[in-house]
């Protein structure tokens, strides 16, 4: 996160507070001062701080991509949404209810409440519910893989799509598709996403906010942490 000082033809003006998401083809953001270039930011909105504005552009942007550009999703279908409680799947599970569609989380037992007030309308424990009971469903949306993955595959219905952050799917649905895909920056949507949270009608899910020098131990924590790691690079 940066404050604007070239800005191009991208309608940012100078000493903007901008949020973005960087390229995956160059070093990341830990460091007081990063370059990036002016297409990939999206002016922070006045009421939004920098560490909600931090919690943005992965999330968000790989859940609406997910959801939308890769999951074609539509009103009135239904997607299960695994570790809807997570980082990714909170957004994703918001943006689908926003849109009309039915979501089914999943998650830990210690998940459930989180995800049923980010908007699931059913939740399943993955260790103690059977997934199998969800029946059938028109979109997964998978954060997890592996054996999850392959179960998940099994319940959508024909013409239906499994979109995974995780890798390659591993069994493709029967008459569907399965995509996976990494995040790429859209700084159109990371504004109409920001503008959402500033209105109240998406909310951000922030879990440890760690200074820089303490970047290492928090995104490697020793127990289970929930929500978004935020490294603030100032204090
Ligand atoms: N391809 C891309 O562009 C892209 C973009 C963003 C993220 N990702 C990947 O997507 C994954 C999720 O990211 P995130 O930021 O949303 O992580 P996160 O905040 O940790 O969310 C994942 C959620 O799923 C839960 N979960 C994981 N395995 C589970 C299992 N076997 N049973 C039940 N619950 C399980 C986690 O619980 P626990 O914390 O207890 O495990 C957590 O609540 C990561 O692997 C990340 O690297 C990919």
């Amino acid at each position: 996160m940066v404050t604007a000082l070239g800005y191009g033809t991208t309608g940012l003006s100078l000493g903007q507070r901008v949020v973005g998401l960087t390229d995956w083809y160059r070093d990341g953001t830990l460091a007081e001062y990063v370059a990036v270039e002016a297409r990939n930011l999206a002016p922070l909105p006045d009421g939004l701080d920098f560490t909600e504005g931090a919690s943005l552009p992965i999330s968000g942007l790989t859940a609406w991509q997910g959801l939308f550009l890769h999951g074609r999703l539509q009103a009135g279908e239904s997607v299960l949404v695994h570790g809807a409680a997570g980082a990714v799947g909170s957004m994703a599970t918001q943006l689908a209810r926003e849109t009309g569609a039915h979501v089914v989380g999943t998650g830990r037992a210690a998940d459930r409440a989180a995800a049923l007030e980010f908007g699931a309308q059913k939740f399943v424990d993955l260790a103690n519910d059977t997934l199998e009971d969800v029946g059938e469903v028109d979109l997964v949306f998978d954060v997890i893989g592996g054996d999850i993955g392959k179960r998940s595959a099994r319940l959508i219905r024909s013409g239906g799509r499994l979109v995974s952050v995780v890798g390659p799917a591993e069994v493709w649905p029967d008459g569907g598709v399965a995509i996976d895909f990494v995040v790429e920056s859209d700084s159109a949507r990371l504004w109409e996403l920001a503008r959402r949270v500033r209105d109240g009608r998406l909310r951000t899910n922030i879990g440890t906010v760690a200074p820089l020098e303490d970047a290492v131990a928090a995104l490697n924590p020793p127990v289970r942490r929930t929500g978004k790691t935020i490294i603030r690079v100032r204090p």
